[in-house]
């Protein structure tokens, strides 16, 4: 099954270190007169989407499927879980789109749908795929009768899918940041969010229905809390980096197609792969620059530019594992960073090694509670072997050099 690899060559290196100082150069680039800024966002459905080819393959197969399965067998599950910025959502949004041009009806739900039939008819009555991204001819949008019933009277979601799904070769339910329905495992809508996810799980909708769920490292777990213990083989993905080849597809595209970038774009390419380890929160963090700044220099890639271009990406970097640990405690991080000193960046341990580092220091539930957190927050992610990684080298190096410094700080304060 995909997961997180780990085997492209990278190139980690410690903050402060000198392509990472604050003290560059500052920007020089000639800018023309005050261009307009380069919109580039950096979450949720890719402009330029490479990689990924083995879960979009195995979502096709699932669909074929559902669609030739027996009453009873026509749908199932499939969860794709990791850290922020891995890249869920895009990939969501990818797999939609397929299913969406091969005819299938996509809704983008909320877990509230997974209980409340209007909310539900609300949620299949609004397209998640853009029109121009669907085949001519698709099925029409059929929602409305859905609706139209639920307010005759449909008073469980379990029934109302029964019903809207006739009309469709397919019915695919987009559920994005699925780990918050853990919230429903102590709720009084529980019964009815099981039966929901039951039904679909089993694929006793009566039609081809699958729940297309993306979510942070905790969301299997959520599933758990709700009676879903156990997925169809190969319908678990934790996702992690993009292959070489497809991290630097996107990067060109960006430079390129948005940039408006002219000549040989491979030393931009190099350098901002080097940064960027097949990340896609990264990749967006040195292409939002770099895009603005090749645009504003009218396609020229200069080196001015590019050392621009790593300054603010690196700073884009540091911001986004700022963001990981800032619910964690000073002291967790320290336990954490002095864990991590003594092992090297790819390391991967067991979900019981980690508990073990925080029940060292804290009572059991304390120690649960806060591997929880840092998974949660994916500061670790599940890796395909089921064990616990840094997803990101640079940030185990960032993660070990903030523990450094923090543990001189203290002990120059005499502490
Ligand atoms: N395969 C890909 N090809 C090109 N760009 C991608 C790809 N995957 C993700 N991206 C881009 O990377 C950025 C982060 O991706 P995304 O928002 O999907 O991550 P996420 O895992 O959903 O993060 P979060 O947990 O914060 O919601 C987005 O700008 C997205 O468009
Ligand atoms: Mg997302």
């Amino acid at each position: 099954m995909q997961g997180s690899t780990r085997t492209d060559k990278e190139c980690a290196e410690l903050p402060g270190s000198a392509s990472n100082s604050e003290h560059s150069a500052p920007l020089t680039q000639p800018f023309s007169s005050d261009p307009p800024r380069r919109r580039v966002k950096d979450r949720g459905r890719a402009k330029y989407f490479h990689g990924r080819e083995e879960v979009l393959g195995i979502v096709a197969e699932l669909r074929a499927d559902a669609e030739q399965g027996a009453a009873g067998d026509q749908g199932t599950t499939f969860l794709i879980q990791g850290a922020p910025g891995a890249g869920k959502t895009a990939l969501l949004y990818r797999c939609a789109g397929e299913a969406a041009r091969d005819g299938w009806i996509v809704a983008k739900i909320d877990s509230r749908a997974l209980h409340d039939p209007i909310r539900m008819s609300e949620c299949l009555d609004k397209p998640y795929i853009i029109q121009s991204e669907r085949s001519v001819g698709a099925t029409p949008w059929v929602a409305s009768v859905s609706r139209t019933k639920t307010e005759a009277g449909i008073s469980s979601v379990s029934r109302l899918l029964e019903v809207a799904a006739q009309e469709m070769k397919g019915l695919m339910l987009v559920l994005d940041e699925v780990q918050n329905i853990r919230d429903y495992a102590n709720h009084s809508h529980k019964p009815e969010v099981k039966d929901t996810l039951n039904l679909i799980h089993n694929g006793e909708v009566g039609r081809p229905v699958i729940l297309l769920a993306g979510g942070l490292g905790t969301s299997q777990k959520a599933f758990g809390r709700l009676g879903i213990s156990r997925f169809h083989d190969g319908c678990i993905v934790n996702l992690g980096r993009l292959p070489a080849s497809a991290e630097r597809a996107v990067i060109q595209d960006w430079l390129v197609k948005d940039g408006g970038a002219e000549g040989d774009a491979t030393p931009w390419i190099d350098a901002i792969a080097r940064e960027t380890h097949g990340w896609p929160q990264h990749i967006m963090c040195f292409v939002q620059p770099a895009v603005h700044i090749v645009h504003s220099n009218h396609g020229q890639m200069t080196p001015d530019g590019l050392e621009a271009v790593l300054r603010q990406g690196q700073q884009r970097k540091e911001n986004y594992y700022l963001a990981r640990v800032e619910d964690l405690e000073e002291q967790d991080r320290m336990v954490l960073g002095r864990a991590l000193s003594t092992r090297p960046a790819d390391a991967s341990f067991r979900g019981s090694e980690v508990r073990g580092i925080f029940s060292g220091e804290y009572s059991r539930a304390e120690a649960e509670r806060i591997f929880e957190l840092i998974v949660h927050k994916g500061v670790l992610a599940r890796t395909r072997e089921g064990r616990f990684a840094v997803p990101i080298p640079s940030m185990h190096h960032w993660l070990v050099y903030q523990y450094r410094r923090a543990r001189t700080q203290q002990q120059d304060a005499g502490l």
